[in-house]
């Protein structure tokens, strides 16, 4: 063997300790990297455009053909291995990755879901519903009208023409004429009784060419408003106006509905209801309706929940019907009132602060 031959032959090793080296030194590369775009730097290094294998690749041409071939294969199993350990790190920063984001996202399914606090209805709604079902088992429906009325509605329809004294105990709430808006006579409606007048007119619009009108049986559930703020007055309030019209419908049928209701709504037959004569423009008779409990810290106690009477000729003919012919009796409570009563509350003013302390009682 010549000389420069030998020569070759060592530069060959060496270049093969070198690739082999190369591996290595990429491998424990690798292996100290943890995070993805590290890794992808450290190959750019290895296996990039000017990486440390490529310069070699380059290299090749320089050489002569039969060392050119054994070179180029050291150096392709070289590039191969590199990527082998390139890949398997690859995978695994993914996994290592993976697993993380699962562990931090798991969900513990045994928790106990943390729920949204249930809400309830307001006693003074609680009532109303309760009023609503007592009297549609009895036949009534339920029907409503607006909280701004017109003065016709709320006061002359009803017989209580203007300068009626009886208008000066519904101090109410007056909508204001301002530019643009024409609302003289405008206003927060102080009763519930309106809802007579308007429902006795579509009730004619709808039966009234009929031989027999059906019989009207309807209450009217709503809110109603006054100049008044005390323990047991505030400026809105609720009431339930009761209308029932027919041939024959007479004051015993009023005492029977409205004595039968209380009686269900307090869950007691220990009750006492009396008929207090009393004036209202739109009944005629009148009456305050009064409960006594015959047990209890109220025993004994009148208590006056209501008006009621038999509906005014005047009041039946602006609703359109024949006083002639057709009769009625009406009622208008304070579900508010009757609300204290049931569940021993002494100031109405807590109906409406919004205390919790107090509403959740109710849950
Ligand atoms: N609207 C009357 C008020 O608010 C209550 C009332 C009394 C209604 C007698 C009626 C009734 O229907 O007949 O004071």
């Amino acid at each position: 063997m010549q000389d420069s031959e030998h020569i070759e032959q060592l530069d060959q090793l060496d270049q093969f300790a070198q690739l082999v080296e190369l591996v290595a030194v990429a491998s424990a590369e690798f292996a100290r990297i943890n995070d993805a775009a590290q890794l992808e730097q450290a190959k750019a290094r290895f296996l990039g455009k000017s990486g440390a294998l490529t310069e070699l690749l380059k290299g090749l041409g320089k050489l002569p053909a039969d060392q050119r071939r054994s070179q180029g294969a050291a150096i392709n199993q070289a590039k191969d291995r590199i990527e082998a350990a390139l890949f398997e790190r690859r995978e695994l920063i993914k996994r290592v990755a993976l697993d993380a984001q699962l562990a931090a996202e798991a969900l513990d399914v045994t928790l106990p879901g943390r729920g949204r606090g249930r809400g309830g209805l307001h006693p003074a709604i609680r009532t109303l519903a309760r009023i609503e079902q007592l009297f549609r088992s009895i036949g009534f429906e339920v029907a409503d009208g607006p909280e701004i009325e017109t003065d016709w509605y709320n006061f002359t329809s009803l017989n209580t023409p203007e300068n009626h004294p009886a208008r000066s105990m519904h101090d109410t709430f007056y909508l204001e004429s301002s530019p643009g808006v024409n609302a003289p006579g405008v206003l927060l409606r102080t009763h519930t009784s309106p809802v007579q007048i308007r429902y006795m007119q579509a009730h004619v619009a709808q039966y009234g060419h009929l031989e027999q009108m059906p019989e009207i049986r309807i209450i009217a559930p709503g809110r109603v408003y006054r100049v008044d703020s005390d323990a047991t007055h505030s400026p809105m309030f609720h009431q339930v106006e009761g209308l029932m019209v027919g041939e024959n419908v007479s004051f015993a049928d009023l005492k029977g509905v409205a004595a039968d209701f209380l009686r269900r709504f307090f869950e007691s037959d220990d009750l006492k209801t009396r008929f207090r004569p009393s004036f209202f423009p739109f009944t005629e008779p009148s009456a305050e309706i009064d409960v006594a409990f015959m047990s209890g810290p109220m025993e004994g106690r009148w208590l006056e929940i209501g008006g009621c009477g038999m509906v005014h000729p005047n009041v039946l003919a602006n609703g359109g019907i024949d006083p002639e012919r057709y009769t009625g009796f009406a009622f208008g409570m304070g579900p508010d009132r009757l609300t204290m009563l049931r569940y021993g509350i002494d100031d109405l003013r807590l109906f409406y602060d919004g205390d919790l302390r107090f509403l959740s009682q109710f849950k």
